[in-house]
């Protein structure tokens, strides 16, 4: 998919402040500082389109922009961020879940994980809530460029042998590094043949 247009939408608070469900949208997530705004920027081949931090915490709003005139693509805040009050996390994460469970027009959660780590308890529960949610979701290695390819290969295998402990099926998987644009163009490439078989199945979002 070429991206011929991509515009910042808005930021809201909550899910009921969202722009109209009128298009099919595709959203990241994952742990604070995991690289969801990098990779989104690196998708789109923009340098600055989605605001990136080397402080964790600095997307705290739902962010919204519309590609191509034709779908939404969705900046969520990160879960799990450590330096923030209870309640606070708390808050963060109601407006997650409120966000998933509500947003009628969400095709595909691309939950991010950092491919240098081993499974993170946090992030195993979030993609466990994502199956008892019945929430479509692929998972997203990010930073691959931190890695040696052998050292790479052994934490994706981990990972899945980790997913497999709960799921009978392996969701999609991508490998992505913002850094070196990998990984980029299979994710746009899914994103592009879903909305085919959306337009096909003459999927109406109202
Ligand atoms: P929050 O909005 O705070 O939740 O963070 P985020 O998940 O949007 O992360 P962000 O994209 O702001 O990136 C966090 C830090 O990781 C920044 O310093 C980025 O430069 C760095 N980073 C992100 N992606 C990559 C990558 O693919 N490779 C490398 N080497 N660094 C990356
Ligand atoms: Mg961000």
């Amino acid at each position: 998919m070429v991206i011929k247009t991509a515009e910042f939408v808005k930021s809201s608070a909550r899910w009921q402040d969202c722009p109209e469900p009128v298009m099919a949208e595709y959203a990241f997530i994952g742990r604070s500082n995991v690289g969801k705004s990098s990779l989104i920027n690196a998708i789109l081949n923009f340098k600055d389109l989605a605001k990136t931090s080397q402080t964790p915490g600095k997307t705290q709003l739902i962010n919204h922009f519309i590609i191509n005139e034709n779908w939404y693509l969705t900046d969520l805040p990160g879960y799990g961020y450590a330096r923030v009050s209870k309640s606070m996390r708390r808050d963060f994460e109601k407006i997650i879940t409120n966000y998933i469970l509500n947003r009628t027009n969400l095709v595909n959660l691309f939950v991010l994980v950092d491919s240098r780590h081993t499974p993170q308890k946090i992030d195993v529960e979030f993609i466990e809530w994502c199956g008892e949610n019945d929430v479509p979701f692929s998972i997203v290695f990010t930073k691959s460029d931190k890695m040696k390819p052998a050292a790479l290969a052994e934490n994706v295998e981990n990972y899945k042998a980790e997913l497999l402990k709960t799921w009978e099926e392996l969701p999609d998987l991508y490998i992505t590094s913002a850094e070196k644009k990998t990984g980029t163009s299979d994710i746009l490439k899914f994103i592009s043949k879903t909305n085919e078989l959306l337009a096909k199945n003459k999927v109406k979002f109202e």
